[in-house]
């Protein structure tokens, strides 16, 4: 798929009613890749884009790389200009699953290749392949930290748990959760575990945009309607550090009982201190390196016009079939293995985390 100097101009063209700014393509670029970002505000999605737009330059590619504030409208107008400047294939790592359909059909009339980036873009049929971590494994890998935590096989409790997940547009939060309560429904269903909130649905304990200071004033309120007498919270299943970190500054400033078992995922830089000092007792790493090498991986077959390597053609359908997906594994991160796992594994240097 090698293409000519200004090979651009002329698809922008042709796209009817829009004033587009052609994009000038390197005589020897092997194509144009859009790479559509959620937002710059959380640290995983800037090391995705810079990961992502560093290898594919490395294998001769030009990257359009956009961020969308977690603005839905915003994240349409870019794809869509990715459409009009002749972007070769689209990365996606949408904002809300479901709000991509009508733009991507136009992806689709222009036979522009989509990989659904992290999180899996819904109910249209122009998403190729999906890239992302075991989301699934995630959240059972959170709920089963916790059961291991409070010995829930061998002890009674009960224990007191409440639930933080994430922006209930976002695919994924449906298989962090999922995984989650897999695993520790049965011990709510038994009796160790006990919810003083009540909150359980995943309506209930979502976080919008996944930010740090909703689920704090969540936290905040639960923490004075339900624990201000004094009731002890044992555990609190967080699904990403965000969250994480807005249930520990609401403890911070409104709990004085014993701290409880958080988890957490991404291992934010954030996050670290709490994690390293015990605040925290776990998160779940998905080395963003590992994600971005395979999905240029996938691009470059692509582009070359074969098909991309994938490993679980079961688990995602997007509402119009199953999305053929490529999953990375997720790893448990504690106190005990973060220097192994980060530190050794060149992630983050020994002093980004004091
Ligand atoms: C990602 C998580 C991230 C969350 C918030 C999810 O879709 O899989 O890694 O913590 O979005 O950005």
């Amino acid at each position: 798929m090698k293409r000519k100097l200004f090979a651009a101009t002329l698809c922008a063209s042709m796209v009817a009613g829009m004033i587009v700014a052609p994009v000038a393509v390197k005589a020897e670029s092997k194509g144009l890749i859009g790479v559509a970002m959620p937002t710059q505000d959380l640290q995983r999605w800037n090391q995705d884009g810079e990961n992502m737009k560093k290898e594919l330059e490395a294998k001769g590619y030009e990257v359009d790389l956009q961020y969308a504030g977690n603005d839905v409208a915003t994240q349409v107008a870019q794809v869509e200009n990715m459409i009009a400047n002749g972007d070769q294939l689209l990365v996606i790592a949408s904002i809300e699953g479901d709000s991509l359909g009508t733009v991507l059909a136009q992806a689709k009339e222009a036979n522009i290749p989509v990989i659904a980036y992290d999180r899996l873009i819904m109910n249209t049929d122009a998403v190729s392949y999906y890239a992302t971590f075991d989301n699934y494994l995630v959240g059972k890998t959170q709920g089963q930290f916790l059961v291991d935590a409070l010995d829930l096989d061998n002890q009674d409790g009960p224990f007191n748990i409440e639930f933080v997940t994430g922006d209930p547009g976002d695919n994924n939060v449906n298989f962090f959760f999922g995984g989650a309560m897999d695993v520790l429904q049965p011990y709510i269903d038994a009796g160790k575990l006990v919810v003083p909130s009540g909150q359980m649905t995943k309506e209930e304990v979502a976080t919008a945009n996944w930010a740090t200071e909703t689920a704090q004033a969540r936290f905040e309120n639960i923490l004075s309607s339900f624990y201000a007498d004094g009731t002890n919270l044992d555990a609190v299943l967080a699904s990403n550090d965000s969250t994480a970190l807005g249930v520990e500054n609401a403890l911070d400033a409104n709990y004085t009982g014993e701290y409880p078992i958080i988890t957490g995922q991404d291992c934010d830089i954030a996050n670290m201190p709490n994690i390293i000092n015990g605040k925290q007792a776990m998160s779940v790493f998905k080395d963003t390196r590992t994600l971005a090498s395979k999905v240029v991986e996938m691009v470059d077959a692509i582009m070359q016009g074969g098909e991309a390597p994938v490993n679980d053609t079961e688990t995602y359908d997007n509402g119009t079939g199953v999305i053929p997906s490529y999953l990375c594994e997720p790893v448990a991160v504690t106190v005990d293995n973060y220097k192994e796992m980060l530190v050794d594994s060149g992630y983050y240097t020994e002093d980004q985390l004091k």
